[in-house]
């Protein structure tokens, strides 16, 4: 009871000291600037805010922006895209203007107008505290606002309605890279709501990694305040997209992000003082689909998989709900920051001139344990033992691993790139890659080893965007519900 009065204090001192911060429109002619005192608006509580933002690891380029404002991270929940459907990014000396008859327009003094809702005749703007941005008509009405045209992150309160053409939430590329990223989830004008993986840099859509299945009865996809995630039918249906429930706007901040690893997770920040003594200073993921990423994106007509060519694909869904994409023995990231771009070879590829003497002597096939790469193959052999396996596989520049089922006397050869790689725990089968014969099987084995310490470093840099621990969460969610 004593508690329930303090928070009831608290309800009361946080009600106060809203109302003394009457909302204020946004006028006709006012303007923000990427550097000075003027660069952004903010909602009424503050704790949203819209205007410029600067792109990490780039002082002097700047996205236009919603952002959570209260919280150190200032983690973007919009972001401006141009008619190509790319991110305006703008240089400091930018101006965006509500223009006096009414038009938002952003300029660089470089290249004019660089971005525009084209939305004429607005009386007012404003920054609302769900985190939409508005302009309104002189009715009162609303005539454009950020949460029609999202970019990868969906709030609470926000409704994308079954309409005439596809709304689309796109993963950014990486945590810091806004660009277009590999992923998308589309409410369809057919009623359904699918997640497809994408053919950068085109938008080819490939094979969907998960659908709700409503064609023609599809109606919208809801954030409901509650925090529940949804998709409803005409008939009045709720297809449930994520499981959390009962989280108060007054507790959380709450937001829903297609990642750039393709899942779309849903996460809470503490927000009140109660919140925050129980739940540590940080967005953790308290829901995501699909279940599992790798899993869902196995089999795709075309296109890598979940992790880039030549990895493989590992998710850890107990505790961090992060993706983890790993290179094999001997192959290493294009890119460590990108690791979408997948693996390559640390050794000279196998020439198609060498005789197969010449084969066998530098290559040999060694084991990969509980990995599998379902497709490229491109010759199957049986009956067959294993080291006939092993052999046609060096002896043929073409291949890369090869997969033996001793169960059936099998043999599949692969070839390069490798794609939907994934950790499979199958007994039956064992995968066997190519690589550069050492001397010294000793040397090999603990250079190996070392080599799969420094990847699994560099995952965990590149995943800690990702942190959860959702059984716990959920505890404490539960918690919030009997209080
Ligand atoms: C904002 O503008 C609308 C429409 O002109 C008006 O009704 C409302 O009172 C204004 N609010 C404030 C706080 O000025
Ligand atoms: C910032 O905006 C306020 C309110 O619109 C205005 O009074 C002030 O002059 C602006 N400051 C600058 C430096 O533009
Ligand atoms: C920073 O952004 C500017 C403008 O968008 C761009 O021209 C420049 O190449 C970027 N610099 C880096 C280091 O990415
Ligand atoms: C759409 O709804 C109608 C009526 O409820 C139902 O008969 C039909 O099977 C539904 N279609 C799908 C694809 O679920
Ligand atoms: C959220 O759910 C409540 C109760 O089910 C409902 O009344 C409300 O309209 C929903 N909100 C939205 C945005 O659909
Ligand atoms: C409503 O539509 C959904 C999806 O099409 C279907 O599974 C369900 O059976 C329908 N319910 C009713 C009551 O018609
Ligand atoms: C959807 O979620 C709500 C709230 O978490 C739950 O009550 C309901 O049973 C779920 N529906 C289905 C079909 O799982
Ligand atoms: C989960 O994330 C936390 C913090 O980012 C980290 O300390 C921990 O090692 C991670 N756990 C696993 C199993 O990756
Ligand atoms: C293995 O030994 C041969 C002959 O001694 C040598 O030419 C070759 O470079 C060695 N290879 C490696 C990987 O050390």
């Amino acid at each position: 009871l004593p508690w329930r009065f303090l928070q009831f204090l608290l309800l009361l001192l946080l009600g106060v000291s809203s109302a003394a911060q009457a909302q204020v429109n946004i006028t006709l002619g006012s303007s923000l600037t990427p550097q000075g005192p003027n660069s952004s608006w903010l909602s009424p509580s503050g704790d949203f805010a819209f205007g410029f933002q600067p792109v990490e690891g780039n002082t002097s380029s700047y996205l236009l922006a919603v952002w959570f404002d209260k919280i150190p991270e200032k983690t973007v929940a919009w972001y401006a895209k141009s008619s190509q459907d790319t991110p305006v990014q703008v240089p400091s000396s930018s101006v965006l203007r509500l223009t006096a008859d009414g038009l938002l327009s952003l300029r660089t003094p470089s290249d004019g107008e660089v971005w525009s809702p084209r939305v004429p005749g607005a009386a007012y703007a404003r920054m609302l505290d769900t985190g939409d941005f508005r302009l309104f008509g002189a009715d009162g009405k609303a005539k454009w606002e950020t949460f029609d045209v999202p970019a990868d992150t969906i709030l609470p309160t926000q409704v994308l309605l079954v309409g005439q053409q596809d709304k689309v939430l796109r993963s950014r590329l990486i945590a810091t890279d806004y660009a277009n990223g590999r992923f998308l989830l589309a409410v369809q004008s057919d009623g359904n709501l699918v997640f497809y993986p994408i053919a950068e840099p085109t938008t080819k859509r490939y094979d969907a990694y998960w659908a709700s299945n409503t064609v023609g009865n599809g109606s919208r996809l809801v954030f409901n305040e509650t925090g529940r995630i949804y998709f409803t039918t005409t008939n009045g249906t709720q297809v449930n997209i994520t499981s959390a429930g009962g989280v108060s706007m007054g507790d959380f901040f709450n937001r829903a992000t297609l990642d750039p690893d393709g899942v779309f997770r849903q996460y809470l920040y503490p927000k009140s003082r109660k919140a925050r003594s129980v739940w540590s200073l940080q967005w953790t993921v308290v829901s995501s689909i699909p279940q599992n990423i790798c899993q869902a994106i196995k089999e795709t007509n075309a296109g890598s998989g979940a992790c880039g060519f030549n990895s493989y694909c590992s998710f850890d869904g107990t505790q961090n709900q992060t993706t983890v994409c790993q290179c094999p023995e001997h192959y290493e990231f294009f890119d460590k920051e990108r690791k979408y771009k997948g693996c390559r070879p640390d050794f000279e590829p196998q020439s198609c001139y060498l005789d197969e003497a010449a084969a066998v002597a530098k290559f040999e096939m060694t084991p990969i344990n509980g990995v599998d790469w379902p497709l490229a193959d491109y010759e199957e052999y049986s009956p067959i033992d294993e080291n006939e396996c092993r052999t046609l596989c060096v002896i043929d520049c073409f291949c890369a691993t090869a997969v033996f089922r001793a169960s059936t006397n099998t043999c599949w050869k692969k070839k390069l790139p490798l794609s939907n790689g994934n950790m499979a725990a199958d007994v039956d089968r064992t995968v066997l890659i190519k690589v550069p014969r050492s001397n010294n099987s000793e040397s090999q084995l603990s250079s190996g080893s070392t080599k799969w310490k420094e990847d699994k470093k560099y995952w965990i840099l590149g995943s800690s965007l990702f942190f959860g621990g959702s059984v716990l969460v959920n505890i404490l969610l539960g918690n919030f519900h009997l209080q």
